[in-house]
């Protein structure tokens, strides 16, 4: 080989080393974020006080100005659900119409398109002032609220048809068997013991999953802001099993035409089994065991490209020199 040529092989070597480096970066990247972390921003994403155990901020949140559908105020518009929905698609799902239609945006759509980096300095009213909630959260919770729009949405409509509000391809008796025992704990055989006061009604858990299937379903999966109660995710639960709940649910009365005395709300909390950790199978831990090695292999080829080019180069130099 011509001496020339060595700098150009040296060259594609570096170049050839840094793309290793990008796609080692990019696997990194899709890796998914601790359970826990997905968990936590899903109940920030329902009520960040309820969950942080702070006040709201006084009056309205600042974007609510913006529109004049939604009749709500205060501490309900400062709530990320109250304007992107329990299905996560603001306009374009179950807010596109009713009570609490804003037109504000689908933020399942929009997080697809933005990294974590990206959606943390949107919380910080980068791209828009009015949406930074830096002043209310710290960069922690900004950052679970990114994991959860990154990696703990789904996509409702697999599971709840938009026009019915019923369960698709559901297993009630599946259903049945997860909701005995642990749920009914609190909430009785019929789901009326605790009574939810929402809207200015009584509500049992089986009307709740026959008006609001995306409310329960989200509920479900990652529990309620600021209530003590077992978590479907740290259950070990998959979308479709807490599907197959809602099922079930929604065959439990929905009224309160036996009238309830006491709102039974349990003191008592039962302990939640705790998977936790990262969700980690055997695909994805094949994908971080080469991102890893991809990504030592191309920073020591980098180095010793680099060292050897610089040697390389002084050499050709002090050749022509002479
Ligand atoms: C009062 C209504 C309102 C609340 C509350 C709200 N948002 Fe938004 N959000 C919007 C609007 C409107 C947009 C469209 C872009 C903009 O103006 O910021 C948006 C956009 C977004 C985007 C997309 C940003 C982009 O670059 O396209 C993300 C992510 C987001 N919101 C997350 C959240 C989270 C997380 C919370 C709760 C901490 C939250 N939002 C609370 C109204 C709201
Ligand atoms: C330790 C008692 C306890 C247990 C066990 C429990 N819950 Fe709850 N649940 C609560 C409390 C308390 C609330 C909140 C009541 C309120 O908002 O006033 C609640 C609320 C809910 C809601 C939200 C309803 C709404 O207002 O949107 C859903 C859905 C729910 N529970 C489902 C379940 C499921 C499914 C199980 C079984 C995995 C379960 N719960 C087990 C205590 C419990």
């Amino acid at each position: 080989m011509k001496s020339a040529n060595i700098p150009r092989l040296l060259f594609v070597i570096l170049l050839l080393s840094l793309a290793l480096i990008l796609f080692s970066h990019a696997l990194a990247q899709s890796e998914t974020p601790p359970a826990a972390d997905i968990v936590a921003g899903a109940e920030l994403y329902d009520r960040w006080y309820a969950y942080l155990g702070v006040n709201p901020p006084s009056g309205d949140m600042p974007i609510w100005s913006r529109q004049t559908t939604n009749s709500r105020s205060g501490a309900e518009t400062w709530r990320c659900v109250e304007c992107h929905g329990w299905d996560y698609k603001g306009v374009e799902g179950a807010y596109a119409s009713g009570s609490h239609l804003t037109g504000f945006p689908n933020v399942m759509k929009l997080a697809a398109g933005l990294s974590l980096e990206d959606i943390v300095s949107h919380l910080h009213g980068s791209k828009d002032p009015a949406h930074d909630f830096s002043k209310y959260m710290d960069d922690t919770s900004l950052r679970r609220l990114a994991e959860f729009l990154k990696a703990g949405t789904i996509d409702d409509s697999q599971y709840i048809d938009p026009i019915s509000l019923q369960p698709r391809n559901a297993n009630i008796e599946h259903g049945r068997q997860l909701f005995t025992g642990i749920c009914t704990t609190c909430h009785g055989d019929d789901g009326r013991k605790i009574v939810f006061r929402s809207e200015g009604i009584d509500e049992s858990l089986g009307s709740i999953a026959n008006r609001d299937p995306w409310r329960f379903l989200h509920r479900t999966r990652f529990g309620v802001a600021g209530t003590k109660m077992p978590i479907g995710s740290n259950l070990g639960w998959s979308p479709e099993d807490g599907r197959d709940i809602l099922a079930y649910v929604q065959t439990l009365p929905s009224g309160f035409e036996i009238q309830v005395n006491t709102p039974q709300v349990a003191k008592t909390v039962t302990p939640v089994a705790s998977l936790g950790g990262p969700a980690h199978d055997l695909w994805t831990g094949i994908l971080t065991g080469l991102g890893a090695f991809a990504g030592a292999a191309s920073y020591s080829i980098l180095f010793i490209a680099g060292f050897v080019l610089v040697g390389v180069l002084v050499v050709t130099l002090l050749k022509k020199r002479k």
